[in-house]
């Protein structure tokens, strides 16, 4: 590679004729008179319609104002114009992709993941060398969902640039998203080692100290603690990625901590009405719920029944247990959670819960007991473990390590209580993005 990039060619012949008027343009926007550098570029389009560089101009003063007026149809505009840029005769090359990188990056921030797609496949079908390209349409692919078309397009990458750190943490990433955890190591590690651009994310640290955790290896506190250095956790033990800076954050709470006492009251009060609700919508021959979909499970049967997630109540699950829903309507601190869930979780024998951090700090979560076995239920939460009892309620802040072992003799029940975290605002809750 060389050492100094090249400065970009974007005028093309014709261009240079108009450089003058260009500069004078292109003046207004860096100075950020946005509304002005738009006009003058307008103008320069309507006398110079087949000017590659006016128009990828006027591109750029439409990018700009979008972001200075919010306004999505500004940004739209922006998008549609560096194609046009990109599809003029005579384009330089250095403009063509210019363009199409940015209008490939704005249609991401718009959401048009489709169409961002489409603008990198074009761009690396023009610059097959271009490895920059291909890694961005990695991207592209997993934004979409598309684990399999990013791993194909790294596989290609790391064939030919197999020290490419920023290919080698989306690889390990993708890896280990599918369950194969100690092929996920090394890519996921040799790709931080690299420092690359864009490889510095709380993600990668995330899952690399978690598949170290889930082989036994205990650098993975190394790994942690680099990513707390690094501004991606609140610290090792909390290693939430979806945070609001400054809460009270420690493992274990009690009711009068929450503020939420009336709530634990009404939990521990009614419990076996809970419970046996509970036990009326489980399925009697397998003593299950729905399976866990998270992949949390080391081993074992853990099934759950959610009433409301993200604030909002899951389908009809409320038909089936009707009393336990009526008790918890008034206390919009769990019903609004829109960070979490209410739900009861059963857990059969021969279950381990790796340890894992939830995704945020802005909850914290209660666990009424409901049928606890005298022995060998217990929950890890950094490093105190905790039983449950039946008709008490445990709290603990789940962005926190915690870890859950089943070996009793039969299931464990309880009911799953999220509620916002105390020093949230109203107005927090209300505008929070929902999880
Ligand atoms: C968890 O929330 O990770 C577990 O504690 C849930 C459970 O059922 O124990
Ligand atoms: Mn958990």
């Amino acid at each position: 590679m060389s050492a100094k990039k090249k400065k970009p060619k974007l005028l093309n012949k014709f261009d240079k004729t108009i450089k003058g008027e260009i500069d004078v343009a292109e003046k207004l926007r860096k100075k950020g008179k946005l509304e002005e550098a738009l006009r003058a570029f307008e103008a320069l389009v309507q006398q110079h319609p087949q000017s590659p560089r006016a128009r990828y101009g006027k591109a750029q003063a439409e990018d700009a104002l979008a972001d200075k007026l919010r306004s999505n149809d500004m940004l739209q505009r922006s998008i549609n114009t560096y194609r046009e840029a990109s599809e003029l005769p005579d384009v330089t090359s250095d403009l063509l992709r210019a363009a199409l990188k940015r209008r490939a990056e704005r249609q991401q921030f718009l959401g048009r993941m489709r169409g961002s797609l489409a603008t990198l496949e074009k761009l690396v079908q023009i610059f097959p060398e271009d490895i920059g390209l291909k890694n961005e349409l990695g991207v592209a692919h997993l934004l979409l969902g598309d684990n399999k078309g990013a791993k194909k397009v790294y596989d290609e990458v790391l064939a030919v640039a197999p020290s490419n750190g920023f290919a080698k943490v989306h690889y390990g990433f993708i890896l280990k998203s599918d369950n194969k955890i100690a092929e996920s190591i090394p890519y996921l590690k040799e790709g931080l080692e690299s420092g690359e651009p864009g490889t510095d994310d709380g993600r990668f640290y995330f899952h690399l100290g978690d598949a170290l955790q889930r082989i036994g290896d205990s650098s993975a506190y190394q790994w942690y603690e680099l990513g707390h250095k690094r501004g991606h956790f609140a610290s090792v033990w909390q290693r939430s990625l979806y945070n609001v800076d400054g809460l009270k954050a420690q493992p274990w709470w009690t009711p009068k901590e929450t503020g939420y006492t009336d709530l634990v009251k009404t939990l521990e009060r009614n419990w076996k009405t809970i419970r046996d609700e509970a036990l009326a919508v489980m399925d009697q021959n397998t003593g299950l719920f729905i399976p866990e979909e998270e992949n949390l499970r080391e081993k074992g049967e853990w099934g759950q029944y959610t009433l409301w997630q993200q604030g909002k109540k899951a389908g009809t699950a409320c038909q089936g247990v009707p009393k336990t829903c009526s008790l918890l309507e008034k206390y919009s601190e769990a019903t609004g959670c829109k960070r979490g869930q209410i739900k009861f979780s059963v857990m059969h024998p021969g279950t381990h819960v790796w340890p894992h951090t939830g995704p945020t700090n802005c909850r914290l979560r209660m666990h009424l007991g409901l049928v606890v076995p005298k022995q060998g239920c217990r929950i890890r939460c950094t490093d105190q473990t905790r039983e449950w009892e039946e008709g008490k309620v445990l709290i603990f802040d789940d962005s926190f390590e915690h870890e859950v072992w089943q070996d009793a003799e039969r299931y464990r029940l309880i009911f799953i209580v999220d509620v916002w975290h105390p020093e949230l605002t109203a107005y927090q809750r209300q505008t929070l993005s929902p999880i």
